[in-house]
């Protein structure tokens, strides 16, 4: 059964049905063929204007997102947040209606704020893209995760996936979970139990606080930066602790089955969460997503475009 999408936003992936990921996967794999083209630029968002704004740093998704507009023949503006007027006191709103009053079509974003862009979302008639909100949601991520799965595995229904690290604070993490347990995949969260809340057990994902029984049956496994800049506290006694007892090393990789693939969304903590070897390793598909993120981020502001385009002015 083929389906149109109909959202003037891309928020979260708890908000989409497997139809509508699948939708931005297959057209993903499309707009993946026109990057292999000679000419990679395609007319579909000429006339449109696309604002990045990242009030959180970034280097993967914004160059991603950028190089995707511009692929799509888009008109660009990057806001550099530390020198906007946010600086002065303005409002996220006051600055985001203003950059809509300029006829604006979409709106990217990344900001520290856990739910600013569902804020954001229902107040202005300009598309809004999630480019990441505090620990909340991260779609784009989670969506090139399950594409380069899908790409090297065949499918996601009925693979176990490990997700391991620092879940507590992880967009990341919660994103991969709201994306494949709607497509069928089994889910593991592994890490310190400070940082892997029991609770979620109840959306019947496995919980484990030790690194062998957390990989020894994964098809993937996908790690997590500890991410000091979110965590207000100490939740393991020390770095080098935290990457003897989990991380994922010449030591630790012998728990992972040989034809399982290694994932990380970046930025790395090498010799933290995952040994140099183990990231540059033939297993290691890292740099394999950052190729996949150009497609999807092409397939998401396709896609929203089309919606815009398609609603009453
Ligand atoms: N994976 C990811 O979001 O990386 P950046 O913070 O560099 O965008």
């Amino acid at each position: 059964m083929s389906i149109t999408w109909t959202k003037k936003d891309l928020l979260s992936l708890y908000d989409l049905d497997a139809a509508e990921i699948k939708l931005i996967l297959d057209t993903a794999a499309e707009f993946k063929k026109v990057s292999e083209r000679r000419v990679k630029k395609v007319p579909a968002l000429r006339g449109k204007t696309v604002v990045n704004l990242f009030v959180e740093p970034s280097t993967r998704t914004r160059t991603s997102f950028e190089l995707a507009e511009q692929r799509l023949s888009a008109d660009i503006i990057n806001i550099n947040a530390a020198s906007s007027s946010l600086k002065k006191g303005e409002t996220l709103l006051d600055t985001v209606k203003n950059i809509e009053a300029l006829q604006v079509d979409i709106v990217v974003m990344r900001h520290s704020a856990a739910g600013a862009h569902n804020f954001l979302a229902p107040r202005l008639s300009c598309g809004i893209v999630n480019a990441g909100d505090g620990s909340h949601s991260h779609p784009t991520q989670a969506l090139l995760d399950i594409f380069t799965i899908i790409e090297k595995k065949g499918g996601v229904e009925g693979l176990n996936v490990t997700i391991l690290g620092d879940i507590l604070h992880s967009r990341v993490a919660r994103s991969n979970i709201w994306g494949l347990l709607k497509l069928g995949a089994k889910v593991t969260l592994g890490g310190p139990s400070t940082l892997v809340p029991k609770e979620f057990e109840k959306l019947g994902i496995r919980v484990c606080d030790n690194l062998e029984e957390a990989v020894s049956d994964a098809d993937v496994v996908n790690l997590l930066r500890i991410q000091h800049e979110r965590q207000k506290t100490s939740f393991f006694p020390s770095t080098s602790e935290y990457a003897n007892i989990f991380g994922l090393n010449e030591k630790t990789i012998k728990y992972v089955k040989k034809d399982a693939m290694i994932m990380h969304p970046g930025p790395i903590n090498r010799g933290i969460e995952l040994a140099s070897s183990i990231a540059d390793g033939p297993r290691s598909v890292i740099l394999e997503q950052v190729t996949n993120g150009l497609a999807v981020r092409m397939a998401v502001l396709y896609l929203v475009a089309g919606s815009l385009d398609k609603a009453p002015s």
